[in-house]
């Protein structure tokens, strides 16, 4: 099977491609390790996977229709999973342009792409942030989903709505996977886990918007590369191949209590700096996972606990701390 990833150095990326490789599949890799966040740790995390023998990296801008198409061919690519795209939802208020060309122009790319090598799966990142400000939960994939909150998440929801369209006429199977907050070793410095533990430890204040009233279904990332897999050889086999799936824990959990876990783990109280609520902030995300589980072999793990556990295991050790 000719699997390629992309935005195989960033977080969830990094993750899938190690366990596939672990399952001794060949893994194609791409990315165009931009400087959203500290590169060293998406070099660190290339470097873990040039390691393994089947696995090939390539600098490749999805943005680039031309270069992508080019590596599909030339690699006889069959299967995609699309998770290069600019993430984070605050990050898109100041700045909705590398949203557009990743996110929007990149995803048409790979679409294209997809249809140009009838690529017999195309599986791709969409999020939680799709839903809104929808109050009724758990929220299913078939909730409301047309009232995105930041330019983030519209980019998001005009991806599934784009592969929705390219399934319909093309019929290429495409499975877009709403993940709910991803946390877990390697994470992303620009989320909330990450900049908790580095400023407690520093005995710096966190801000915390919306007095930590916030709350979050946190998945852990070896939970969510499971769900990933569980459904690589399970396209749509309707007329229209298309399906959506939420990937949660199906526990959401107050921002406040989250934090009280690290700080018991960390051995030390946070120094709070109590913010207003961000604009383009969900406020709740609590995601029924029923649906990939009855459709997968989908099963969440790992408790919140362990799972900051292992974060911060990973955190010390890697930043000396
Ligand atoms: N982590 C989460 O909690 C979460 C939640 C919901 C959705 N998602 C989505 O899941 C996917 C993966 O997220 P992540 O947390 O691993 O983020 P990440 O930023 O760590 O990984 C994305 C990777 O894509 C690369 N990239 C960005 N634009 C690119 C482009 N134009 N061409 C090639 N590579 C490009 C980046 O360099 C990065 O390495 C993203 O699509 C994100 O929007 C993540």
């Amino acid at each position: 099977m000719k699997l390629l990833i992309t935005g195989c150095c960033g977080f969830i990326g990094f993750h899938l491609s190690k366990k596939l490789l672990n399952k001794n599949l060949s893994v194609i890799g791409i990315d165009n390790i931009n400087n959203y966040y500290d590169t060293r740790l998406k070099k660190e995390r290339l470097l873990i996977l040039k390691k393994e023998k089947k696995f090939l990296f390539a600098k490749v801008d999805i943005s680039n229709l031309n270069l992508l198409n080019k590596y599909i061919v030339k690699h006889k690519i069959k299967y995609i999973i699309n998770l290069a795209a600019q993430a984070g939802v605050r990050y898109s208020i100041l700045n909705p342009k590398p949203y557009f060309e990743s996110n929007v122009l990149g995803f048409y790319n790979i679409l294209e792409t997809s249809r140009k090598n009838k690529i017999k799966h195309l599986i791709f990142a969409s999020t939680s942030s799709v839903y809104g400000d929808n109050n009724k939960f758990p929220i299913q994939e078939d909730d409301n989903t047309d009232k995105p909150l930041s330019f983030y998440a519209a980019t998001k929801k005009s991806n599934e709505v784009f592969a929705y369209s390219y399934s319909n006429i093309y019929k290429i199977p495409c499975t877009g996977l709403r993940f709910f907050t991803v946390y877990g070793p390697m994470g992303r410095p620009d989320m909330a886990l990450f900049k908790f533990c580095k400023n407690i430890l520093m005995n710096k204040r966190i801000n915390v918007f919306n007095n930590g009233n916030h709350t979050r279904d946190f998945t852990y990332i070896n939970d969510v590369v499971d769900g990933i897999v569980s459904i690589i050889k399970k396209p749509s086999k309707k007329r229209t191949p298309f399906q959506i799936f939420n990937i949660s824990s199906n526990n959401p959990i107050k921002l406040k209590k989250f934090i009280n876990m690290i700080e018991k783990l960390l051995g030390k109280k946070a120094k709070i700096n109590n913010l207003k609520l961000q604009k383009g902030d969900v406020i709740k995300t609590h995601g029924s996972n029923k649906k990939i589980k009855n459709f997968a072999s989908f099963k969440i793990k790992t408790e919140t606990f362990d799972g900051i556990n292992s974060f911060i295991d990973w955190y010390k050790n890697f930043y000396k701390r």
